[in-house]
Order: C-alpha cells, then structure tokens, then sequence
C-alpha cells in the first residue's frame, strides 16, 4: 500500500476516500497524528501530515521513528515524502517540482535509527543512493503522464531548522554541493531505508533560499504560501497518478 508523508501546505489529502484513522502506538511514542486510510484512484494509500494535522509539530521535535514505524506496522510498501524546500540551485524557481536524487544530512540530536537500545546488535545500512530507484522514476513517470513539470534530480541539504538559514549558511551549502534545503529529509529517508520500505521524496521549491534572488534580503512567508498553495495542486495530481499505478510500482521494486 502507498503511503503519503504530507508536510507544508499538504495537510491532508483532499481526494482520497478515506475509510478510517487510527493512531497507532509504537515503541517509539507517538506519530505526528493518526493515519488516514482511504482509496486514492481506486488503490489503497494511507497518508500522515508530518507536523500533525494543527501543524504544530516543527521539525526537529516531529517523531520521525514512531511515524516510520507506524506506517510500516500498518504495511505499507512504498512512501512518497511531500515537502516544502528552499531553491539554492539557479534554475530552480519558487513553484517548481524537484525530485532529490541525493541528501547531505546537516541535523544533530534526532533519533536517527532503529539499531540502538540494550539488546541491539550494531547495524550498518547502505545508503549510497538514499532515495529508491524505482520509486523515484516511477514518480517522474507519474509527472510526466499528468503533464506536470519535474526535476529529476538534486542534493538535498536537510538542515535542523526551525529557522530558516542565514545567507552564508546557503552559500556554504552551496560550496558542499547542495541544490536545495530542507528541514525534515533526515532522518526520516534512512529511517525508511532501514525498514526496507522504497521511499522517495518529491519536494517543491517554496522560496529561493535565503541570500538568493528576491530572497536576498530576507524570505516572505507571505509568498511562500501562495506558492505552496498552487503547487501543491500540482503535487496531488502526480501522486493520484502515481497512486493510479501503484500495483506496477511494486512489481518494479519486487
Ligand atoms: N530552508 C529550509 N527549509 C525550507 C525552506 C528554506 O529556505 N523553505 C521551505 N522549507
């Protein structure tokens, strides 16, 4: 079953018949909010808003184990993270779709994987490409067939937030390699990687980061959520599509 990670500006998806909620407890704590569980495109998805359903949770306090865990409890197979990015490469314009190929984890003091604790044995997980192959073509496939414009590819530089970085901070990132920056990427991907569940992310570019282009002397909120709000129309189609096709996504990863 596809499962949907919503974060800014996608709270909840409006075209998934939804049949039931359930907060599932975990040995992790609590999920950001109970899971949505419905049809999307006549194919079962279960969806979760990343920051609760108030969206009062900030990044770094959103529980990123319990809601990994929870989903893959509940049997999901494959997650699509929707987030909200700030663009640091040239072409990448406030509105546009960017699916990340790569990461650069910049967060400190998130639990950050299921091998600790008495008892656990130390785990090393590959992590060289950390969003899924086939997962992440077959979302660009998805764009393509709706006639949405999207970027394949792109380093996404995850940073602790909440506040947004300074000028040089983005310069730096920059220089490290990043194309784009956002707060909630890590460690929910090596999360997922860790349980097995194929998982890629499609991110939309709220604003130019900070320092760039008409973000150079400051980011407008005010700005970001108009963009956020067409966007993620945008968002939607794609993964109806995607949700659509989902039965082939599985034959792909399997
Ligand atoms: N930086 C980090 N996270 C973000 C940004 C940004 O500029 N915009 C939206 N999420």
């Amino acid at each position: 079953m596809l499962g949907i990670i919503g974060g800014s500006g996608l709270t909840q998806l409006s075209n998934l018949d939804v049949s039931h909620r359930e907060i599932v407890r975990t040995p992790y704590g609590e999920p950001s909010g109970p899971i949505t569980f419905g049809q999307l495109c006549g194919k079962p998805a279960m969806f979760l808003a990343r920051h609760g359903y108030g969206h009062t949770i900030p990044p770094h306090e959103v529980n990123y184990r319990a809601n990994i865990w929870a989903l893959w409890h509940k049997g999901v197979t494959s997650i699509i993270s929707v987030a909200s990015v700030g663009g640091i490469r040239a072409d990448f314009q406030p509105g546009d779709i960017v699916i990340p190929s790569q990461i650069i984890d910049y967060t400190w003091g998130r639990s950050s994987t299921f091998h600790e604790g008495v008892g656990c044995t130390v785990t090393h997980i590959d992590f060289t490409e950390p969003y899924d192959r086939a997962l992440r073509e077959a979302v660009l496939l998805a764009a393509s067939d709706v006639g949405v414009p999207a970027h394949s590819g792109g380093v996404y530089a995850a940073t602790q937030g909440p506040r947004l970085e300074t000028a040089a901070e983005i310069n730096r990132l920059e220089r490290d390699g990043a194309d784009l920056v956002g707060m909630t990427g890590m460690p929910e991907a090596v999360l997922a990687r860790e349980l097995g569940i194929p998982y890629a992310a499609i991110n939309v570019i709220a604003n130019h980061a900070a320092g760039r282009a008409d973000s150079k002397d400051g980011i407008s909120f005010a700005a970001i959520e108009d963009v956020l709000r067409e966007s993620m129309q945008r968002v939607r189609l794609v993964i109806e599509r995607l949700a659509g096709c989902h039965a082939q996504v599985c034959e792909v990863n399997d």
